[in-house]
């Protein structure tokens, strides 16, 4: 049965929130103050890294990793400072770090709380300090396209002051990093408290020692980002939310619990719950816990009586020690968490309770769902029993035109328009996302492949990972792990994509043998996994995965004639060949496609077959660094979404496919590197459909009538040419009208998921698509010739929106024809201007190739439209009014109201 999805927003306000008795978890997102160097860095280095001489960031993503560190531990460095923070996340005790005397950096005018920062920038988190600042277009800039040519390179410092009043003398103050890009150090009151290299992970840092329960506490963190270290954007910045968590001595320990969901029925489950409990006291305790298990409506509010209590448990923790307990709890007639849309996402919490001598010291609550998941070799997932495909997307963590500074109306955007799509899954391409990211996956019921890393000992990119990967794989795994364990939606852990260990046979088997470990360490009840694009069935590497995930191998990579003259890795489909190998393994295509279009933008002649590599002549313009949206063309080593199509039908053990990509990112624009975004999402990186989204939907909604006419129909300079029109559609055939005169009707052949009219000769007019299904009419479309531009108009995806100055709306800007039509080639320049209690954070027209900076409020519309984000300023209730102008067009406006 579907149930129909209420969303509320819920937004984190930056007040501080009491989370339970004796527990607060406080934002402290507001406030602080930045300052980058523009050269001349400081001294205070996590390590020395090496020289690096190969820049050069265009290459095909699947070229062989093979960069090795050699170790560059210098003793100037602060990393032995740092690496203590990794000891809670490393079992064997004998490996912890040591702190080593002192105390670096003390003396370092940045860190001390008598320091004047107030001429620093005013800044707010998440912060991406890169993201609203001009383009680096030149030739060899110092960050190129690879990662998104803006200015994320260097060192900057964050300070603020935070408030720790006398009354919270005896608690335990923790300061908790979502994410910080990268390199993390952390000082409090001039004191090196720890940090975290590794920019994806969460991580928390105990303050307590370093606190002044008197007066003043200053906190300043530095991070360092290198250059020549991603394949892709990584942003720059506290891009993450930042919290102060205040417990007692006693208390669940960070990230602490983890529930487990067994003997699923529609009568009953059983609920396993283990829970971590920390006493950092100086003497022995005697602690009771009790834990109540809660439904949860769709708000992820509390709805009715409890449902469940475990026994109640004493136990009692040593002095400075930690104790794990378990208990188990049977729920009847659970109601469980399943996939959008066949399912509903039913969830629960699990609140402990501790007490010492009857009084409550602490409270701590995991939200959870009740699921039960099969993969199988031959019918793929079986989520609550039902065979559920897997029709996912790989999505990069930035935001687009609001970069990597996290934002909950933004993410939830991106899955709402993915739901549209028929998306049920996503892979988190290859890196943890903002834990926010994991609550709206539970809440829309999207099914989640959670990824660590791009790479392990050999990099892909002169500073990236591998540099740390010797001393920080165990802490990032485990932590990685720990965060999201109790997420319904994750099924799977990948703990590589594309890692250069596949070529090295035994060795590099033995490191993944050893990560998988961790993995299956800290969560038994999911399967490991990591992408493979080179590793083959007989060789070591796939037998240490329990889910074989496949990087276009299956379909074949470099292995259609139109691909045959290329270079690089060639394989024949191998989905039969990884099948008969593993019998037992479930096999799922983690990245299809990386297929490549500019949305709007079409070139001629037309690839005559399915699937075609770029070149200049064939699909793509290097002058205007464009691809050609017949949805034909790709990366070298890609295959078009007919191709995949045909292949997983032809191999129906196949589980589904993980596309790349869901919507375009920053960074990685292949095949034009002098571009800032890439070419390969469904949808564009403004959020527009390219001509795909249609594509994928008529093959993930069935039932929806679907049927989609391309290209546009204002081709003027090409009457009397042979203009292909290509039609998709959820029906199985369709005619085509030019004029109101049938260019016949087709029929879809199996294995066929576009009908084309390849001969079609211009002229301009109406073109009208009649689909039918089962031989009845099913859906219709007509693309016209439009007229010239005359007015703008502009619609906001949400009229009234929270003025919190977070929330956001998102303005599409249309130029229209005096009849109201979009001018689909329309490339008007268009000035924005607001007045009221909002601003203008970006704009972006999801044009790959324009180099405008995202903070401009001048931006052309690239195929007829155009996007402003806007945001309520903080506190300012009322309306905000945006104006859109352009030489000869009609201005628009929109209202927008902020409460
Ligand atoms: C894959 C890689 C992705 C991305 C993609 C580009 O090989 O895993 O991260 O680079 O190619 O098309």
């Amino acid at each position: 049965m579907r149930k129909k999805f209420v969303f509320v927003l819920i937004l984190i306000c930056s007040v501080s929130f009491a989370f339970g008795q004796n527990r607060e978890k406080i934002d402290i997102n507001e406030g602080w103050r930045f300052f980058r160097y523009e050269n001349n860095p400081d001294s205070l280095i996590y390590d020395e890294r090496p020289a690096v001489f190969d820049k050069n960031d265009v290459k095909d993503a699947d070229t062989r990793a093979t960069l090795q560190n050699h170790g560059n531990a210098s003793n100037k460095s602060l990393k032995m400072y740092i690496l203590p923070t990794a000891n809670e996340f490393i079992k064997d005790k004998n490996k912890h770090y040591e702190r080593p005397d002192g105390n670096p950096g003390k003396d370092f005018p940045f860190v001390k709380n008598d320091f004047n920062d107030s001429d620093w920038q005013y800044i707010d988190l998440p912060h991406d300090w890169a993201i609203d600042k001009p383009f680096y277009t030149e030739e060899n800039a110092i960050v190129g396209g690879g990662m998104g040519r803006l200015p994320v390179q260097g060192v900057a410092w964050y300070r603020r002051k935070i408030d720790i009043p006398k009354s919270d003398s005896g608690k335990e103050i923790y300061l908790d990093i979502d994410g910080a890009m990268s390199y993390a150090m952390v000082w409090l009151n001039g004191n090196l408290v720890g940090g975290w290299p590794y920019g994806y992970n969460s991580f928390r840092l105990n303050l307590t020692p370093f606190v002044n329960f008197e007066g003043d506490n200053q906190l300043a963190i530095r991070l360092d980002n290198p250059t020549n270290s991603s394949r892709w954007y990584p942003g720059a910045g506290i891009y993450r939310n930042v919290w102060l968590v205040k417990t007692s001595p006693v208390h669940v320990a960070h990230w602490g619990t983890f529930i487990k969901t067994e003997n699923i029925s529609e009568k009953s489950a059983t609920i396993t719950i283990s829970i971590d409990i920390d006493n950092n006291s100086t003497k022995n305790q005697d602690v009771e816990i009790l834990t109540d298990i809660y439904r949860l409506d769709n708000d992820l509010k509390i709805s009715g009586n409890k449902v469940a209590t475990f026994p109640k448990q004493n136990i009692v923790i040593e002095a400075r020690e930690k104790s794990k307990i378990r208990n188990t709890v049977n729920i009847k007639n659970p109601l469980l968490w399943g996939v959008y849309s066949q399912q509903e996402q039913n969830m629960y919490l699990a609140i402990n309770r501790l007490f010492i001598n009857n009084k409550l010291i602490d409270t701590y609550e995991t939200r959870f769902g009740i699921r039960d998941i099969k993969f199988d070799a031959e019918k793929g997932l079986l989520i609550n029993g039902e065979k559920i495909r897997i029709q996912g997307v790989n999505q990069h963590h930035d935001l687009g035109a609001l970069g990597a500074a996290f934002n909950l109306r933004a993410a939830e955007r991106q899955l709402e328009m993915l739901r549209e799509l028929g998306c049920n899954a996503i892979r988190l391409a290859h890196n943890p996302p903002a834990p926010e990211l994991l609550e709206l996956t539970d809440r829309m019921g999207f099914l989640v492949i959670d990824e660590i890393f791009d790479c392990w000992e050999k990099g892909k990119n002169p500073l990236d990972f591998h540099l740390i990967f010797p001393d920080w794989y165990e802490a990032d795994i485990r932590a990685f792990i720990r965060r999201d364990k109790n997420h319904p939606s994750i099924i799977a852990w990948s703990f590589g994509n594309e890692v250069g260990e596949q070529y090295t046979d035994e060795p590099g088997a033995a490191v993944a043998w050893k990560l998988a470990a961790l993995v299956k360490d800290e969560d038994s009840t999911r399967p490991t996994t990591a992408s493979m694009n080179f590793a083959k069935p007989d060789m070591p590497f796939p037998q240490t995965m329990d889910i074989i995930s496949l990087n276009y191998q299956g379909e074949g990579i470099r292995d259609a004639a139109a691909y045959s003259h290329l270079k690089g890795i060639k394989t024949p489909p191998l989905y039969r060949a990884f099948h008969q190998k593993f019998p037992d393994k479930m096999i799922v295509s983690s990245e299809t496609a990386s297929a490549l279009s500019s949305r709007g933008t079409y070139f001629f002649p037309v690839f005559a077959g399915n699937s075609a590599p770029v070149s200049e002549d064939s699909g793509g313009n290097d002058t205007l660094r464009q691809v050609s949206a017949y949805e034909l063309y790709t990366s070298p080593f890609g295959s078009s979404a007919d191709k995949v199509f045909a292949m997983q039908d032809n191999h129906p053990f196949v589980a589904g496919e993980f596309v790349w990509t869901g919507w375009d990112h920053l960074g990685e624009p292949t095949p034009y590197y002098s571009s800032r975004s890439s070419y390969c999402g469904i949808i564009d990186l403004a959020g527009f459909k390219k001509d795909r989204f249609y594509l994928y939907q008529s093959r993930w909604r069935p039932e929806l009538p679907i049927v989609h006419i391309l290209p546009h129909w204002n081709w003027e300079s090409r009457t009397g040419q042979i203009t292909p029109v290509h039609i998709f559609t959820s029906g199985d055939e369709a005619e085509l009208f030019l004029n109101g005169k049938s260019l016949g009707k087709k029929k879809k052949d199996k294995f066929e998921y576009r009908l084309r009219w390849d001969s079609v000769v211009y002229e301009p007019g109406i073109l009208k698509a009649v689909a039918y299904k089962d031989g009845k009419q099913w859906a219709i479309h007509e693309v016209k010739t439009t007229g010239i531009p005359v007015k703008i108009a502009l619609s906001a995806d949400r009229n009234v929106i929270d003025a919190d100055g977070k929330d956001i709306s998102f303005v599409t800007v249309r130029i229209l024809d005096s009849d109201g039509n979009l001018v689909p080639n329309a490339d008007n320049k268009i000035w924005f201007e607001i007045s009221g209690t909002g601003e203008i954070v970006a704009t972006d027209n999801g044009n790959p190739a324009d180099m405008i900076s995202f903070a401009s409020k001048e931006r052309s519309a690239f195929g007829g439209l155009a996007l402003v984000i806007m945001r309520g300023k903080k506190g300012k209730k009322g309306e905000m009014k945006l104006t859109a102008r352009s030489e000869r067009l009609d201005s628009g406006s929109v209202i927008i109201s902020s409460r």
